[in-house]
């Protein structure tokens, strides 16, 4: 009875030209491998249960990229948000269903756009988890050692003298402010929440009641409308009383049943170009190129560009040249933070 909840309802401005609102990041080929980051997602739990217990939770406007690009999927597996109102939502949307299918089920619910390198020990801490989650009325993470005082991350604090596997959380805060972050990393107690995250059903959706009770009550009325015809249109209604929050500071940053599991994955959460530039392969001036090339006196540079065009470059030092679908950016690698803002400039330029 072990589930898997996709959610891959981003829109990935951070990846702009890339990632696009009518094909955002989950969906491209981003590690050009051949394979979509929500492939790679789904791909990743084939060991842990059944494809017919893999759910998307996405907007309904990515219904036909999500069917394309995991023909396995049935309609009924792919769940279709009107609007977008972050995770929380996404996951009692989700919950709620999968509990009217299964009352006693176990749910691993993960981003569509992590990298996860060792696949071996994902699948066995991911086994471990849900072991546990079957047992107890608790909400698993699995923890990442931090590298750097990210502030795009929850990070958590957790009892460092408890001998089990999935040790109890004393603090979870998600996205601290640059100097808390530091803080956090100095002290070395601390480990970065992954996303992903790992309960049974009966668990999140107390903790939803307790913590979220406009919500539970929104999706608690329509319940038995989940799974039929009608479930689109009360989704519709559902969706636009639903406020915008996300599971961290909804439920995780709240409950006092956090457990986490510390985990050597070789994760990484694709969210940014200079994420993209740190995973992968860099030629011997330190570049990392998908396209067609030829570089002259050009360092450090990530470039990601369409295969049909050569692109030159002479001079460049430390920076994204991306392309796509007529967008062509050239902005500083130091600089990236900006890219959200280019996104919001450009859409108001059409
Ligand atoms: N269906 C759906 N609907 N999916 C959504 C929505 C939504 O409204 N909003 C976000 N998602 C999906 C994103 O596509 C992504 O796969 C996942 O949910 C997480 O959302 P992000 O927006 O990427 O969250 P974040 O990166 O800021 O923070 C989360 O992930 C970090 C690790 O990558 C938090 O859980 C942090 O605590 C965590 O450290
Ligand atoms: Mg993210």
């Amino acid at each position: 009875n072990t589930y898997v909840v996709i959610m891959a309802g981003g829109i990935g401005s951070r990846f702009w030209p890339f990632s696009r609102t009518n094909y955002p990041k989950q969906f491209h080929d981003v590690l050009g491998i051949g394979e979509s980051m929500l492939q790679m997602t789904a791909k990743r739990f084939q060991d842990i249960c059944p494809p017919e217990n893999v759910y998307v939770v996405t907007n309904k406007d990515y219904k036909d990229l999500v069917k394309q690009q995991l023909p396995q999927l049935s309609d009924n597996q792919i769940l279709l948000e009107p609007i977008g109102r972050n995770t929380a939502p996404c996951i009692a949307y989700a919950s709620y269903k999968i509990a009217q299918i299964n009352p006693n089920a176990n749910l691993v619910v993960t981003p569509a756009d992590h990298v996860v390198l060792k696949q071996e020990v994902f699948t066995s801490v991911i086994k471990e988890a849900v072991a546990a989650a079957d047992k107890d009325d608790v909400l698993i993470t699995l923890g990442i050692t931090p590298s750097r005082p990210d502030t795009g991350y929850g990070y958590i604090q957790y009892i460092s003298d408890d001998t089990q596997s999935i040790k109890k959380v004393k603090t979870f805060t998600e996205k601290p402010n640059l100097e808390l972050a530091e803080m956090f990393l100095n002290s070395g107690d601390f480990v970065w929440n992954s996303g992903i995250f790992i309960w049974n059903v009966k668990s999140i959706l107390s903790a939803f009641k307790q913590q979220l009770p406009e919500i539970t009550e929104i999706f608690e009325e329509g319940a038995s409308i989940l799974n039929t015809p009608e479930e689109q249109n009360f989704i519709t209604r559902a969706y636009s009383q639903c406020r915008n929050v996300s599971i961290d500071y909804g439920i995780m940053e709240k409950v006092d049943n956090v457990f986490v599991l510390l985990a050597d994955i070789g994760w990484s959460d694709l969210g940014t170009w200079n994420s993209l530039y740190t995973i992968n392969d860099k030629d011997s001036n330190g570049n990392v190129v998908d396209g067609d090339v030829l570089l002259y006196d050009t360092k450090d540079c990530i470039i990601k560009t369409p295969k049909e065009r050569l692109v030159v470059l002479q001079g460049l030092d430390d920076y994204i040249v991306a392309e796509y679908d007529n967008v062509l950016m050239i902005c500083k690698k130091s600089e990236e933070q900006k890219v959200k803002e280019f996104m919001a400039d450009a859409k108001s330029k059409k």
